[in-house]
Parts: C-alpha cells; sequence; structure tokens
C-alpha cells in the first residue's frame, strides 16, 4: 500500500520539489499551506496539469490545534501519516540590534515550533504501527550561526536538537528521524536577499552556485525510504561546500 507522506509548506520552492520527489517514488502525498485558499488551489491545479495529485490542508503550523486538525484531515482522506517532512519556514533578517521581538517570534514559532506541533500529531502512531520517517528541515545557517539571522540561526539549530531527542525515542520503533541542513538553493527566500549580499554569499560556495530545490528533494526522498532505516538522528549538510563539518 502507498505511504502517506504530509510535508509542511509545500508549495515553496524547495516544497514543491519534495511534494513531486515523493510522488515519484510512490508516496500519497498532502502538504500544508497557509494563506490564500484561491492560490493554493491554483498551484493544485497546475500539478495535477503536471499529472501529480497533491492534498493541500490549510494549517497555521504556528498553532498547536490547527496542526491537530490539518493531521486528522489527512488521515481522513489519505491514510496515516508515515513521512512528515518539517519544512514549513520563513525569515525575518536583521542585525540583531534591530531585531525585534516580533520578528524573533515569528521565526522561532514558524521554523521551530511548528516541528513539535506537526510532529505530535504523528509520531505516537509512527511508533505503534512500528515505521515512520520525520525529516527536519534546518539550515546552513542553523550550524554555522548567520549574520542578521539570530533568530532564523536558533529556529534551525534548535529543530536539530529535536531531532538527535527524538531519534532515540523512535529507534527501536522503527521509526527514524533526520534533519537536513540545506545550504543557499535558488528559491524566492533566498533571492529575496539584496543582490549585491546574495552575489557576495554565491561568491563564497565552492562549487560555484545556489543549489537547486530537487537536489534537496532527493535527499529528503531518500531518507523516506525503507533503504535508511540504519540512519536516524543525522545531520546531513548539502551546501555546496560552502559548509563542511
Ligand atoms: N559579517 C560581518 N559583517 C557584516 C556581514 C557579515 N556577514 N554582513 C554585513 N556586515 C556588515 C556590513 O559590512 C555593514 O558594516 P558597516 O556598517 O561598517 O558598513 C554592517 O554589517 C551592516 O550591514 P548591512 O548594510 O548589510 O545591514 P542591513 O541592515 O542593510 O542588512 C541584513 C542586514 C538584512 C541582515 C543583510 O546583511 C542581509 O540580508 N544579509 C544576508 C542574510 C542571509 O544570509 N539571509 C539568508 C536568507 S535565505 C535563508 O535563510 C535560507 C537558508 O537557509 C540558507
Amino acid at each position: 500500500m502507498a505511504r502517506v507522506a504530509l510535508v509542511t509548506g509545500g508549495m515553496g520552492g524547495l516544497g514543491t520539489a519534495m511534494c513531486k520527489a515523493l510522488a515519484n517514488s510512490g508516496h500519497k502525498v498532502a502538504t500544508t499551506y497557509i494563506g490564500d485558499d484561491a492560490q493554493a488551489q491554483e498551484w493544485v491545479a497546475k500539478l495535477k496539469g503536471e499529472g501529480f495529485d497533491f492534498l493541500a490542508v490549510k494549517c497555521d503550523v504556528t498553532n498547536f490545534a490547527d496542526a491537530e486538525k490539518a493531521v486528522a484531515e489527512v488521515v481522513e482522506k489519505l491514510g496515516n501519516v508515515d513521512v512528515l517532512v518539517n519544512n514549513a519556514g520563513i525569515t525575518r533578517d536583521g542585525v540583531f540590534k534591530k531585531m525585534t521581538a516580533d520578528q524573533w517570534l515569528a521565526v522561532i514559532n514558524t521554523n521551530l515550533n511548528s516541528a513539535f506541533n506537526m510532529t505530535k500529531q504523528v509520531f505516537d502512531g509512527m511508533c505503534e504501527r512500528g515505521f515512520g520517517r520525520v525529516v527536519n528541515i534546518s539550515s546552513i545557517n542553523g550550524q554555522k550561526g548567520q549574520f542578521g539571522q539570530a533568530n532564523y540561526s536558533a529556529a534551525k539549530a534548535g529543530i536539530h536538537g529535536l531531532t538527535m531527542a527524538l531519534a532515540q525515542e523512535g529507534a527501536k520503533k522503527g521509526v527514524t528521524v533526520n534533519t537536513i541542513a540545506p545550504g543557499y538553493i535558488g528559491t524566492d527566500m533566498v533571492m529575496a536577499i539584496a543582490e549585491e549580499v546574495r552575489n557576495k554569499i554565491i561568491a563564497g560556495i565552492p562549487v560555484g552556485r545556489l543549489g537547486k530545490p530537487e537536489e534537496i528533494a532527493a535527499l529528503v526522498n531518500y531518507l523516506a525510504s525503507d533503504v535508511s532505516g540504519f540512519m536516524t538522528g543525522a545531520e546531513l549538510a548539502i551546501n555546496g561546500g560552502q559548509h563542511m563539518m
């Protein structure tokens, strides 16, 4: 039977590639979205035109009750969630001196607390059924810190702490939990950085280019698969050589 994968923020640059990769490897795929319903339906229709059948569920991942409701809808329509990709994320960059409490909280809630809200809904069931895959999307900037990203770096470092703790709790139950730490990928989020700043960043990437969403999605797909069962609690850097640990 086809496994069910849920990707948060699946309509973004990285998320769409993840949804496609998981569908291509035989998963039934659902994604959460926030905001405009018409835009979400447009995305679903566009992907339908490319041969994909995605379930889009409205969910504010920063809200526990919303997460509970959204996962219940996925379970009802597609079945129990076997693979959860905590991908939803935002930036509110600014030097710490200028960073407001709102900017701090928006990023911590969306990029870190969301992983608790979503994983809580699925983790026990995965353990009971003896199979599960949780993939937490962190960032190179959670590993090395980034000027102007105190909020983002803190959230992205924090999510790997969650990975390592939960990996230990799931290990004997067939549930793996891993972190992917992408570098700078050619998505809207990265294209929003001022061009001059972005060009400097690209100059510091040894492979000499931004990453492609498909390159991250392929790794998500591996972690979602059966053959990745011996990998858990890992943090996988995929950053063009920009930061080597
Ligand atoms: N290290 C040290 N000093 C730095 C620096 C750095 N990396 N970057 C800038 N500075 C210095 C500048 O030279 C400048 O110094 P002076 O005042 O002496 O001239 C000072 O800090 C202020 O810099 P800015 O002019 O850039 O300040 P700003 O307020 O206009 O902009 C900023 C601040 C918005 C944070 C901007 O620097 C920026 O966009 N930085 C890039 C942040 C970034 O990489 N974000 C990643 C977004 S994508 C993402 O997050 C995805 C992912 O996972 C990778």
